[in-house]
């Protein structure tokens, strides 16, 4: 990056001393806002069109413009570029080198227009195409979660209230579980992609302009659903910024809340699941010990993307209307942010078909813990016994289990009917573990069977998202 004091910056008119170095320094935005320059071009060759079909430029001046942004475009992918931080941002960048190239046309590309319009479109444009690269993350990430509730819609475990054995539950059941959370949260990105992708061109500087642009046209030109109504909100708006933030904060608490049980599994203690050599790392001096790193990592980044929603929402708080140089801090949270949810999904994704369940381990710990505890009460309740007194019935059972170390299902017929004389030989149908969860046999329960029939449904909802059609 080149950053000699001569160039003449683009709004020097009016000054009569050059910019200190360190302010030059210290407001520059080219350093992070250069990843926009696909969409800054974008939107720049949209604004040439529509001055060209107004009348404001001739169709020669609009083609020497096109031509000289797309030759630009083929620099900048080509590492030929020369970004300087004299001329400040992406934007100041490439309309100079346009007019470096193309000559005096350059200099009328900028009609009607100005950076603030020109900021708040390029950042929708760019968060459109990130937020459908984020929806194809999560559509693999979602398509991982299915087949792993496929493949163990029969695996019993252990289900858990407060962390304590529960009931019984399946694996497949479980993963569900999960998908649902990322199915709202693809609800959640599809309305921040509605929000994001409105037009804010035209607004100008902040109260619009006087030439007879033909803000449809734009529009069409770069596909934006809808046009910003107001031109000073226009320009000022980040709420669809501030929305994807959110969208991503509560999308990394659930990667983050996957990340724990990920973790807790695959300890000694649980030993549920084995995620993977790839996924995992060493100790440099532990040689035993093979460390959950990714989910690990993954729930910590989730604090840095709160901290960016929570950045963008004090950035907002006290702006006055319109465009302030304060926006310009919009910009390496949203990017930080991206990068790194698109990170984590990329890496949830490839990691579920690494995971190894571990079956055996998963149905001991579910025996272990008085998971058909309820069952039994259940049991007992369609004997005639008042739900009540039937949960300290079993409750006593369980006290005799512990002393004795014994499942209930692993009493006799006598032992049982210590507690209860309507217990009956048919009680170890309900206390096995495949007979508690075929019996929670219901939309949204625990049966394998439903657990298949909510893994062809999920597949449907899957496939009605637009962002991934
Ligand atoms: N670099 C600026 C930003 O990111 C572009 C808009 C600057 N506009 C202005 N009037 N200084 O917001």
């Amino acid at each position: 990056m080149s950053d000699e004091q001569s160039i003449d910056k683009p709004w020097a008119g009016r000054f009569t001393a050059p910019t200190d170095a360190f302010v030059e320094a210290f407001t520059a935005s080219v350093g992070f806002d250069r990843r926009l320059y696909r969409h800054d071009i974008a939107g720049s060759i949209a604004h040439a069109r529509m001055l060209a079909h107004v009348g404001v430029l001739t169709e020669e001046e609009c083609r020497q413009i096109v031509a000289g942004l797309e030759a630009i475009r083929g620099e900048i992918e080509r590492g030929e570029f020369t970004w300087s931080t004299a001329l400040e941002d992406v934007h100041m960048n490439i309309e100079a080198r346009l007019t470096e190239r193309i000559g005096d046309v350059g200099k009328k590309l900028h009609t009607g227009r100005s950076r603030n319009d020109q900021v708040a479109t390029d950042i929708r444009l760019y968060l459109r195409d990130e937020i459908r690269e984020l929806a194809r993350e999560l559509r693999r990430l979602q398509e991982g979660l299915l087949g792993l509730a496929e493949a163990e819609a029969e695996t019993i475990m252990p289900g858990f209230t407060h962390l304590q054995t529960a009931q019984p539950v399946t694996f497949g059941h479980h993963m569900l579980a999960w998908l649902e959370m990322l199915m709202r949260d693809q609800a959640r990105l599809q309305e921040a992609y509605t929000r994001v992708n409105v037009m804010p061109l035209g607004a100008a500087a902040l109260a619009g302009t006087t030439y007879p642009i033909d803000r449809e046209f734009t529009a069409r030109e770069l596909g934006f659903d809808a046009i910003c109504e107001n031109s000073l909100d226009a320009v000022s708006d980040r709420d669809f910024a501030i929305d994807l933030l959110a969208t991503c904060s509560t999308l990394m608490m659930h990667l983050s809340r996957f990340s724990e049980e990920l973790v807790l599994w695959s300890s000694a203690q649980f030993d549920f699941v084995d995620l993977g050599d790839s996924f995992c790392t060493g100790s440099s001096i532990m040689p035993q010990k093979k460390n959950p790193d990714v989910p690990e990592l993954v729930r910590g980044k989730t604090g840095r993307i709160y901290g960016h929603l929570m950045s963008l929402l004090t950035l907002m708080k006290s702006q006055p209307l319109a465009y302030n140089k304060d926006n310009q801090e919009d910009k390496e949270p949203l990017f930080d942010t991206l990068d790194n949810v698109k990170g984590c999904l990329r890496l949830f994704a490839d990691m579920m078909p690494q995971i190894t369940v571990k079956r055996e381990n998963l149905r001991e710990a579910a025996r272990r813990g008085f998971s058909t505890a309820t069952d039994l009460a259940d049991y007992l309740v369609r004997k005639g016994v008042p739900f009540r007194d039937a949960h300290e019935i079993v409750g006593k059972a369980v006290r005799y289990g512990i002393d004795n170390k014994k499942d209930l299902s692993e009493m006799s017929l006598d032992e049982l009917r210590r507690f209860s004389d309507v217990i009956a030989e048919d009680v170890f149908d309900v206390l096995t573990l495949e007979g508690s969860v075929a019996a929670r046999d219901h939309l949204g329960g625990t049966a394998p069977k439903q657990v298949r029939a909510a893994v062809q449904r999920a597949r449907k909802r899957l496939d009605d998202f637009a962002l991934t059609k």
